[in-house]
């Protein structure tokens, strides 16, 4: 949402990642709790007219390693959530989804048609939680999207494990760049300004079901690696290590719902994205290189 917008925004986050001390725009009222926490999630919820679900244990190697607590934050916290929306009279939820890791080793490009075959409980967890969110919606009337997320990259990203960010990570501190496989697995990035304006427009309309939110073009590791050599002219190393479980392969989206039932689109190409990306990390890079409190999601 811009800072000049005419919204009242409530966040509430538990700082379980990310900086310590997140700075907000103007107007913008914080809490820094648990959002599976009833009293603090009731309290937050007083007068709200829209809920933008964002919150969640978003690691999906994390989530191989040990399945529990993605489902006690992701499935049992989201269904505590939707119930206190209920009973506060929210209008409506965004629920935050993603496309990869839910439909698994579909043929890309993914749609919202795609019969879901998740690979990794982090994947079951987000399908559980869409399942809710169309129940809430088909028996209470809590008006619930699901917006399905491809891979975002962009500034203040440095707490993530996913690729973009430990990939320019490893260029600053002149490490080789790791790739699980021989490179040629593609994904759909989207820089997060786009997903914002996504956002934003899926919250002006009244809509319902699920929208999958990417680029919608197909970029190999192989091309991610010699567009941050690019924008960084640095030298890079890569390092390959064999393919993990619980990773698909290769996905990508088509963004054809999105684009005509809100307008949404993704203007900024790849290398515009990663530039200012690696602008950012360069810039900010005693915030994240020192800040050994920032653990790691993906
Ligand atoms: N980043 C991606 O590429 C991507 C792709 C698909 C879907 N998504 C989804 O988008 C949403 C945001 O992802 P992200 O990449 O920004 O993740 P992230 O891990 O960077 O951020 C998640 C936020 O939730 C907060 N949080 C976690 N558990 C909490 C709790 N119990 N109470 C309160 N706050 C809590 C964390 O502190 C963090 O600020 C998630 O739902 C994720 O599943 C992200």
């Amino acid at each position: 949402m811009s800072a000049n917008s005419a919204y009242e925004v409530v966040v509430l986050d538990n700082l379980s990642v990310g900086q310590q001390r997140p700075s907000f725009p103007r107007g913008v009222r914080f809490t820094c709790g648990d959002f599976t926490d009833r009293a603090t999630m009731t309290e937050c919820l007083q007068g709200v007219d829209t809920v933008v679900h964002l919150a969640a244990l978003s690691g999906v190697i994390a989530s191989v390693e040990d399945p529990r607590p993605s489902f006690e934050v992701n499935v049992a916290g989201s269904f505590h959530l939707l119930e206190l929306a209920r009973a506060a009279d929210v209008r409506r939820v965004i629920n935050a989804s993603t496309g990869g890791a839910l439909l698994g080793e579909a043929a890309s490009p993914i749609s919202e048609e795609m019969a879901p075959c998740p690979l990794s409980p982090y994947g079951a967890s987000k399908l559980a939680v869409e399942g809710y969110c169309s129940a809430f919606a088909g028996a209470y009337g809590l008006s619930c999207v699901t917006l399905r997320f491809s891979n975002i990259y962009g500034p203040r990203s440095a707490h993530k494990k996913s690729v973009v960010a430990a990939f320019i990570k490893s260029i600053i501190r002149e490490e080789p760049l790791v790739v699980y496989g021989d490179g040629t697995q593609q994904r759909d990035y989207l820089y997060v300004g786009d997903l914002v304006r996504g956002i934003e427009a899926a919250l002006k309309r009244e809509l319902t079901g699920v929208y999958q939110l990417g680029c919608g073009q197909p970029t190999s590791l192989r091309t991610l690696v010699a567009t941050l050599k690019k924008v960084s002219g640095r030298d890079i190393r890569v390092h390959c290590e064999a393919r993990r479980s619980g990773e698909v392969h290769s996905t990508w989206c088509n963004i054809a719902k999105a684009a005509s039932e809100f307008g949404y689109n993704a203007p900024t190409d790849l290398e515009a994205g990663l530039q200012t990306t690696w602008n950012w990390y360069l810039e900010n890079r005693e915030i994240w290189v020192r800040r050994q409190a920032w653990s790691a999601s993906d």
